[in-house]
């Protein structure tokens, strides 16, 4: 794919940040928030669900819909080998329990055995509960390594659109919200091959995942409220796209280099993503001692391991809902 998504963009990106940084202004907004969306025709192809991915303005935005037919999913048409992806979306509104939405960069079908992922994923709930949104990182096929960390939002997912992203780099990978950082996952020494390093593809999918997603599958989908529809737009894909065939850096002269030297870039997003932790995770799986007696390595256990009970949950519970905070910034 030419269109946006190739090596020389994302070094521009890289010098318009370092140009932002280097003059003060605040960069946490920019320029990540001013990235070319693609229409759905341009990045992207229909991986399952047939009638239920259904494209409109344009095909700028994709609504993907549960029933009791089937879930529904779409890919990138590239790979990629660090970038930034991202998407706009709205949940499914209501009673949504088993109900499971996730944006996420994966190489599962290329290697089976020794896969990498990035997740985020999206947890509906009974009426009256809110959606819960989780990240995680597997790589070369960690899956006995959960890296699951859980958090309530400061508003209502359901409501409006919210933009979700993904920032990976070769050295760290970055989850936002809204442009707010709040999760950095640093390839640690400890990590070694655990970190994500292959070539990924972006997926956006919904499914049933009644036998898990809400209170460990004691709720379960409940087919009289379908279709649920999540829908999904501003479609961004920023990264170093690769040729499929043998997986290098599709390099168009401009150096490769470039696609690994991006960072959480100022004090001001540091301070946010803190806040944002401290106010909102309500699981970390450092935390959690009843899954992992001792944490794994790369989890550098603060004071604030306090707040948190031995399954890794928040003491803090109800506290982090919505009700809580205005903003987060
Ligand atoms: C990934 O896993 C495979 C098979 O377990 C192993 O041979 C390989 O060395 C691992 N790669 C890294 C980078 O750790």
């Amino acid at each position: 794919m030419a269109a946006a998504s190739s090596c020389p963009s994302f070094l521009f990106f890289l010098l318009l940040s370092t140009a932002l940084f280097v003059s003060g202004e605040a960069t946490s907004l920019l320029p990540l928030a001013n990235l070319a969306a693609l229409t759905f025709e341009e990045g992207y192809t229909q991986l399952f669900g047939d009638s239920n991915l259904m494209l409109h303005g344009d095909g700028r935005t994709v609504h993907l819909s549960l029933d009791e037919r089937t879930g529904a999913g779409f890919a990138s048409q590239d790979l990629y080998l660090h970038g930034f992806f991202s998407a706009s979306i709205k949940l499914p509104s209501d009673y949504a329990a088993g109900v499971v939405v996730a944006f996420y960069l994966s190489n599962g079908d290329l290697f089976e055995k020794t896969h990498d992922e990035v997740d985020f994923e999206f947890l509906g709930n009974i009426r009256g509960r809110e959606w819960r949104v989780q990240t995680n990182v597997y790589g070369n096929g960690s899956t006995a390594v959960g890296r699951e960390e859980r958090y309530g939002l400061w508003f209502d997912p359901t409501e409006d659109f919210h933009q979700y992203s993904i920032l990976w780099s070769h050295q760290r990978i970055i989850f936002y919200v809204d442009n707010i950082a709040i999760r950095e996952v640093v390839r640690t020494e400890a990590m070694g091959g655990e970190f994500p390093s292959k070539p990924m593809s972006l997926y956006a999918t919904i499914w049933d995942g009644s036998t898990w997603a809400t209170l460990g599958g004691r709720y379960k989908v409940n087919y009289k409220y379908a279709p649920y529809v999540a829908k999904f737009a501003d479609l961004v894909l920023h990264g170093c796209s690769v040729n499929p065939m043998d997986h290098r850096t599709v390099s168009q002269g401009s150096d490769a280099g470039a696609c690994d030297s991006i960072r959480l870039s100022t004090a001001d997003e540091r301070t946010a993503m803190a806040k944002f932790r401290r106010k909102h995770m309500t699981y970390s799986y450092c935390h959690d001692r009843v899954r992992y007696r001792s944490p794994p390595d790369e989890c550098g256990i603060g004071p604030e391991a306090k707040n948190f009970l031995p399954s890794g949950e928040s003491k803090l519970g109800k506290r982090h809902g919505r009700s809580s905070l205005g903003a987060v910034l």
